[in-house]
C-alpha cells in the first residue's frame, strides 16, 4: 500500500520543487523584488512535503489495524458525508445524523460552524460509535472565515501568492477554532467565460498564475503540519474542467480535448497536489460525455496513477446522485457504482453510498478491496490531522480566535493590493483625477455599494458579518467628515426611482468630484448558480452613471464585481475606473486609502475584460488561427477580401476592453526592449534539464528588460514574462505567461528585471500528449501586460542543426 501510493516520490518531488519555471535573480540587495516561484535551494536541501504525513508508515500501520476491525457498514460509513447546517445545495431531507453517527455510518459532516456543535456531534461519534472513529468537519472557507478577505478573483489580481497564503493561514486559524478541519477550497477552475458566476471564486484564466495561487492556498490552509490544531485540510476543486461550462451557464456540459485539459485545466490541480493537498473535490460537469464525478480517466489514471495522490476524493454536493440526470445511471445503485468505480471516495450529501454501497459489495458488483482502498484514503487523513488524539476543540478558544487585529489589517492590505486601476485619465489641468487631493472641498458618494457591509463580502462570505465591515461611506466620513461628504444612494442594485437618480445628480452638482460605487450584488449575483448573460451594470445603474457624468463633474467609478464586467461606455467617458471586486471587511479603509493616494494601486487583471458579450470567450492565451485578423480593430466594416476573410467580427473589435495582466498605478513605467543572454537554446540541454535537475546543464536563459519609473511617485510594478513557441507539433498560444515579479521603483529610477527561464517554460504537451520540448522558434516578452512589450526571438535547435 505504502509503496504503491506513496504521496510523492522523492525523485518526483525533487523534480517538481527544483524546477520552478522561472525565478528571479536577486540583482541587488536593495532591490525589493518579489518573486513567485519555489526557491530551489530550500526545496533541494530539505524535501519536506506537507503530505509526507499521509505517506507516514506509522499512520499506514494504524490505518491497517483499524481497517481490520471494521464491518462492511462501518467502512461504507467513512465514505458518507452530509451537510448538517445551512445548506449550500438542494436538500436531501435527511436529519437523523445523531443516530447515524452512533452507528458509525458517517465519515464527515459539514456546514456546522460553532465549536459547541462540532464538539456535540464529535462526542457522539467518538463516545458512542463502536470503533470511536472521529468525524471530519468541513466548510466552504473560501476567502476567510470570520475575517473576510477579498474574493479569490480579487486576491488573484494582487499577483502575490504570498498574500493568499497569509490570508489562508488566518482563515485556517479561525475555522479550526470551531472544530472545522477541512475547507472546500481553493477553487482552481481555470475560467475564460465571465458569464459563469463562479469566476469570482477562482484565480482567472491563466494556468501559470492559477498554479502559483494553488500552491499558496494549500500551504496556507495546511500549514507546516496537518497535525497542528490550526491546520485545515485543503480541497482543491472542482476537478476538473468545470470552468469551461458551455455558454457560462453553471453546471453545464464541458468538452475539452485531452491536450487542452493537460495544458490548461489540469496544471493548477497538479500544482496543488504536489504542494500536498490532502483532498480534492470532483466536479459537477460532464467532461467529454463522462461526468467528472465518475471519470476514471481524470480521477484514477491522472490523479492517482500519474500524480500519486493519496488523499480523499470528495464528490461535490449530490454529484453522485446527479449521475442519473447526466444519463449514465438509471437508478441509485448504478449511480453509486459508477461514482465509486470512477474514483470518488466520499459521497457528499446524495446518500447513495450510504444506501447502496454495502449491497453492491455483497452482490459482487464492486469489490471490497476497492472499498478498503477508499476507506484508507479517509482514515489516513483523519490520522494525519491528529483527530484520533484530539477529536474535540477548546470552546474557549473560539471567540478569541476571530478578527484579531493583525488579521483585520492583513485583510485591508490584501484588499488594497487587489484593486486594479483600469483607467485614470488626465484632466484638463494636466493631472490625472486619481489620487484625490486631501484638500478636495467636497465629495459626492453615490451608489448602492457605497454603504452596504453585507455586499462587500461577496459570495461564500463564510461567517463574515456585514457589521464587521467598514464601508466606503464609513471610511470617507472618517476621513472627510460629514460636511464634506454628500452621500446619495442613487439606486438599488436592480432598481432605482427617478427621485433617487435626481438626488444623486444634485449631490454631484454640489461637490467637486463624484465617486460612484456601482456593480453587482456580490452574495446573490456572483458565485455558484449565478451565471449572467448581461455583464453590464445591473438595473438602472448605467443610467445613474450617465446622469451623474452629465453634470460635468469628474467621476470616479468604483466597479464592484465578482467577474469582468462589460463597461464600454464607462471606458470611453468616465475618467477614472477602479475594479474593486468584493474587498471584504476592510473595503472602506482600503478604498479610501487608495482613492486619496495613501497607497498606490498595484493590482493587475487575472482575467480578460471583454468589450461585448458576443466576444466571449475572449482570453489572452489563445491560438492564432489560420487566418488571424490583419488588424484587431474591426470597427470599420471589412474593406476587400484581405480584410474580410480573416478571423474577426464585422461589428466589433477582436481586442478586449482590458487585457489579462493589465493594471495602472499612480505613476507610469516605461519598458526597455526585451533582451536575451544567449543566441540559441539547444534541445538536448532543455531535455536534460527537464528530466534531471541535478545535471550540470548550462545555466538557464536569462530574459531581461530595463524598467523606468517615468512618473512622480514610487510604485510597485508586476513585470510579466510571456513566451510563444512556433514550429512545434501542436499549435501553441500566441502568448503564455511563464513568470512574474514585483518590483518597486522610485521616480526617475531604472531597474533591470531579469527572469531566469528554466526548461519547463519551453515544455508543452505535444501531438502525442507527451510532455516535453521540441525544436521551435521562441518569442519572449518582458512586459507590463499580455498585450504589450517588445518581443525578442531565439531558436531551440537540435544540436545537429
Ligand atoms: C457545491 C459547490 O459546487 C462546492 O464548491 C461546495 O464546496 C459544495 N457545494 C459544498 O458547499
Amino acid at each position: 500500500m505504502y509503496q504503491q501510493y506513496r504521496f510523492c516520490s522523492p525523485k518526483k518531488f525533487l523534480r517538481t520543487a527544483m524546477l520552478p519555471l522561472v525565478f528571479a535573480l536577486p540583482l541587488s540587495l536593495l532591490t525589493p523584488f518579489r518573486t513567485f516561484a519555489q526557491t530551489p535551494a530550500v526545496a533541494a536541501s530539505k524535501p519536506v512535503h506537507p503530505n509526507s504525513e499521509l505517506g507516514d508508515p506509522a499512520i499506514e500501520a494504524r490505518v491497517e489495524e483499524l481497517l481490520k476491525k471494521m464491518t462492511l457498514e462501518e467502512k461504507v460509513g467513512q465514505l458518507v458525508q452530509y451537510s448538517a447546517g445551512q445548506p449550500t445545495g438542494p436538500g436531501t431531507g435527511r436529519t437523523d445524523y445523531a443516530d447515524m453517527l452512533a452507528k458509525g455510518e458517517i465519515g464527515g459532516l459539514f456546514n456546522i460552524v460553532t465549536a459547541k456543535e462540532t464538539n456535540a456531534f464529535q462526542r457522539i461519534a467518538v463516545e458512542k460509535s463502536r470503533l470511536h472513529i472521529p468525524i471530519l468537519f468541513g466548510l466552504d472557507v473560501i476567502h476567510g472565515f470570520r475575517t473576510e478577505f477579498p474574493i479569490p478573483l480579487g486576491i488573484s489580481a494582487t499577483w502575490d501568492p504570498q498574500l493568499a497564503e497569509r490570508a489562508a493561514r488566518v482563515a485556517a486559524r479561525e475555522a479550526s477554532a470551531t472544530g472545522i478541519r477541512w475547507t472546500f477550497s481553493p477553487m482552481l477552475d481555470l475560467a475564460r467565460d465571465p458569464r459563469w458566476g463562479r469566476v469570482a471564486e477562482g484565480e482567472g484564466e491563466d494556468p501559470f498564475l492559477v498554479s502559483a495561487f494553488a500552491r499558496a492556498y494549500v500551504r496556507g490552509y495546511q500549514g507546516r503540519s496537518l497535525k497542528s490544531a490550526e491546520s485545515i485540510l485543503a480541497c482543491p476543486k472542482h476537478y476538473v474542467g468545470y470552468g469551461a461550462a458551455e455558454a457560462g451557464r453553471d453546471y453545464n456540459t464541458t468538452e475539452i480535448s485531452e491536450h487542452t485539459l493537460r495544458e490548461y485545466y489540469l496544471p493548477p490541480f497538479h500544482a496543488a497536489v504536489d504542494a500536498g493537498a490532502g483532498s480534492i473535490m470532483s466536479a459537477f460537469n460532464s467532461l467529454n460525455g463522462i461526468p467528472a464525478s465518475a471519470n476514471a480517466f481524470t480521477l484514477k489514471k491522472i490523479l492517482r496513477q500519474e500524480w500519486g495522490f493519496q488523499g480523499i476524493v470528495d464528490s461535490d454536493w449530490t454529484s453522485v446522485g446527479e449521475l442519473l440526470n447526466h444519463g449514465i445511471a438509471n437508478d441509485g445503485a448504478a449511480a453509486a457504482r459508477k461514482a465509486f468505480q470512477g474514483g470518488v471516495d466520499m459521497d457528499m450529501v446524495s446518500s447513495l453510498y450510504h444506501d447502496r454501497l454495502a449491497n453492491l459489495i455483497r452482490s459482487g458488483a464492486v469489490s471490497e478491496a476497492d472499498l478498503d482502498e477508499d476507506v484508507r484514503h479517509v482514515l489516513r487523513v483523519k490520522f494525519a490531522l491528529g483527530l484520533f488524539e484530539n477529536p474535540y476543540v477548546d470552546e474557549k478558544r473560539e471567540s478569541s480566535a476571530m478578527l484579531l487585529p493583525e488579521a483585520v489589517s492583513l485583510s485591508r492590505e490584501v484588499a488594497e493590493r487587489s484593486f486594479v486601476l483600469l483607467k485614470n485619465e488626465l484632466l484638463s489641468n494636466g493631472s490625472p483625477l486619481l489620487p484625490l487631493s486631501d484638500d478636495v472641498r467636497s465629495v459626492a458618494l453615490i451608489g448602492p455599494l457605497a454603504d452596504d457591509g453585507n455586499l462587500m463580502l461577496g459570495s461564500w462570505g463564510g461567517l463574515g458579518d456585514g457589521r464587521d465591515v467598514v464601508t466606503l461611506r464609513g471610511a470617507l466620513v472618517k476621513k472627510l467628515g460629514d460636511s464634506r461628504l454628500h452621500f446619495a444612494k442613487g439606486a438599488e442594485i436592480l432598481t432605482a426611482t427617478d427621485a433617487q437618480i435626481r438626488a444623486a445628480v444634485d449631490a454631484a452638482r454640489n461637490s467637486d468630484v463624484a465617486i460612484l460605487a456601482l456593480g453587482e450584488n456580490g452574495p446573490e449575483m456572483t458565485g455558484e448558480a449565478a451565471s449572467r448573460t448581461h455583464l453590464d451594470l445591473p438595473g438602472r445603474q448605467q443610467q445613474l452613471l450617465e446622469a451623474v457624468a452629465a453634470t460635468g463633474k469628474p467621476v470616479v467609478l468604483i466597479a464592484f464585481s465578482g467577474r469582468p464586467l462589460i463597461l464600454p461606455w464607462a471606458a470611453e467617458h468616465v475618467p477614472s475606473i477602479l475594479a474593486a471586486w468584493f474587498p471584504g471587511i476592510q473595503a472602506g479603509p482600503a478604498l479610501s486609502r487608495t482613492l486619496f493616494g495613501e497607497t498606490s494601486p498595484t493590482g493587475k487583471l487575472s482575467m480578460t475584460w471583454p468589450r461585448s458579450v458576443g466576444q466571449i470567450p475572449v482570453y489572452y492565451n489563445a491560438l492564432n488561427t489560420g487566418r488571424p485578423a490583419v488588424q484587431n480593430d474591426a470597427t470599420p466594416f471589412p474593406n476587400g477580401h484581405d480584410e474580410k476573410f480573416v478571423s474577426r467580427y464585422i461589428d466589433e473589435s477582436n481586442l478586449p476592453q482590458f487585457p489579462f495582466g493589465f493594471g495602472l498605478t499612480y505613476t507610469t513605467f516605461s519598458y526597455g526592449p526585451t533582451e536575451l543572454n544567449k543566441p540559441e537554446l539547444r534541445l538536448d540541454w532543455l531535455k536534460e534539464g527537464l528530466t534531471n535537475v541535478s545535471s550540470s546543464s548550462p545555466s538557464p536563459l536569462q530574459a531581461s528588460a530595463n524598467i523606468t519609473n517615468t512618473g512622480s511617485r514610487t510604485a510597485t510594478e508586476t513585470v510579466q514574462l510571456y513566451i510563444r513557441l512556433q514550429g512545434t507539433s501542436v499549435s501553441e498560444p500566441v502568448r503564455a505567461l511563464k513568470g512574474f515579479q514585483q518590483v518597486t521603483i522610485a521616480p526617475g529610477e531604472t531597474k533591470r528585471v531579469v527572469f531566469s527561464v528554466l526548461p519547463e517554460a519551453f515544455a508543452f504537451w505535444n501531438d502525442q500528449n507527451v510532455y516535453g520540448v521540441e525544436p521551435a522558434r521562441v518569442t519572449i516578452w518582458v512586459a507590463p501586460n499580455s498585450a504589450s512589450g517588445t518581443p525578442a526571438q531565439i531558436e531551440i535547435r537540435n544540436k545537429t542543426n
